[in-house]
């Protein structure tokens, strides 16, 4: 019998808001002969040899006495950084060509949305008026994407395919063809004075929490050819602070935003972001995690651990965070 397949090799879902079903039943289809439990549901923690984990209940690491391995059923990790974890357990994230190719159709269809003034167009159709408007063509257009990762390199690329003048910000500097590249504290100010559209795909770390706030607002550019600076997030709330967004629409320092993740998730339905008219707001979506695909790589990651080679996409702990 292979070491603990009854006992100590089993895996625990612990995925807090999301339905934990779809992830045991797409991780049983895969690997029948493994034990899945749902956390709290978990008749022998000694059973127990990975978590698979979103916005997981603090208590879910603790007494795991043959845990091996964590895996993020998403992207990013806070979720599970934020927890009391067992030390030296190595952490894995989802990285996903049906991820980011999710992620980057939002983040084109946002930059569009305010590129082509669509809820303008919105605006005007609900009064029956017929009234074209000045339309920049994408090449007078300056994206900047803070975050250049998996996602972010991949939307920039695309944008770059687009026609739009695409520049990148990172911790360190990056060789993509055609993206322009600044990186570190250094390099944010003049990323933000040649940025129109602002695309935001950064983890929330403790050097990224809460950035996107009114002073940076106001250092992106003001005199490009869409009238004022857009932000678009899609990386994580805690990057944000609502009420400066919502002051910089009121003001005009933003002329527009797309929102897909919050400070508090789901969005207070008193939030006044949902009443702006040039914000659009949308439920954590962006990228949406399929339970089927993901779990064929948390499988074969699994299956490869086991057969005595590394895990991929780790996160390392001390240096990420
Ligand atoms: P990666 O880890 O691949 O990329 C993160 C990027 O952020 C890297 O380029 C990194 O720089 C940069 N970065 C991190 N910290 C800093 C910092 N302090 N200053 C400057 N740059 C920094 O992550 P992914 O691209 O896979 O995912 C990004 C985030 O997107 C996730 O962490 C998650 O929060 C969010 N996400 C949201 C989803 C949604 O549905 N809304 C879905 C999936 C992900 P460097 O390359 O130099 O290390
Ligand atoms: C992720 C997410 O991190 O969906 O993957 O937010």
């Amino acid at each position: 019998m292979a070491a603990g397949r009854t006992g100590g090799n089993g895996i625990l879902v612990a995925s807090g808001p999301w339905d934990p079903q779809p992830w045991a039943d797409a991780v049983r289809r895969l690997d029948p002969q493994r034990p899945v439990h749902i956390w709290p549901d978990l008749p022998d923690p000694s059973s127990v040899r990975y978590v698979l984990a979103w916005h997981p209940p603090a208590e879910a690491f603790a007494n795991l006495p043959n845990l091996a391995a964590i895996f993020s059923l998403g992207a990013g990790v806070e979720h599970i950084l934020s927890r009391p974890l067992p030390p030296g357990i190595p952490l894995a994230r989802i990285v996903s060509d049906d991820l980011t190719d999710r992620m980057v159709e939002w983040v084109v269809l946002q930059v569009l949305m305010h590129h082509r003034h669509q809820r303008r167009y919105d605006r005007l159709q609900r009064a029956h008026r017929w009234q074209e408007l000045r339309q920049p063509v994408a090449s007078e257009v300056r994206v900047g994407v803070m975050g250049m990762g998996e996602i972010g390199a991949a939307s920039a690329t695309m944008l770059a395919r687009l026609g739009f003048q695409v520049a990148g910000w990172s911790r360190r500097a990056k060789a993509i063809a055609g993206i322009e590249s600044f990186h570190g504290a250094a390099g944010l100010d003049p990323f933000l004075a040649r940025t129109d559209i602002l695309v935001v795909l950064l983890p929330l770390t403790p050097d990224t929490r809460g950035m996107l706030s009114m002073p940076l607002f106001r250092k992106l550019a003001h005199d490009g050819a869409l009238g004022g600076p857009v932000l678009v997030n899609a990386g994580r709330g805690g990057l944000q602070v609502e009420a400066d967004i919502a002051a910089a629409i009121g003001d005009g320092t933003l002329i527009g935003a797309s929102l897909d993740v919050f400070e508090a998730e789901p969005l207070d339905p008193a939030s006044p972001l949902w009443d702006l008219e040039d914000v659009i707001v949308t439920p954590h979506c962006a990228g949406w995690s399929d339970p089927a695909e993901l779990a064929r790589q948390i499988v074969g990651q699994i299956a490869a651990f086991e057969a005595g080679r590394p895990l991929r996409n780790l996160v390392d702990r001390d240096a990420h965070y």
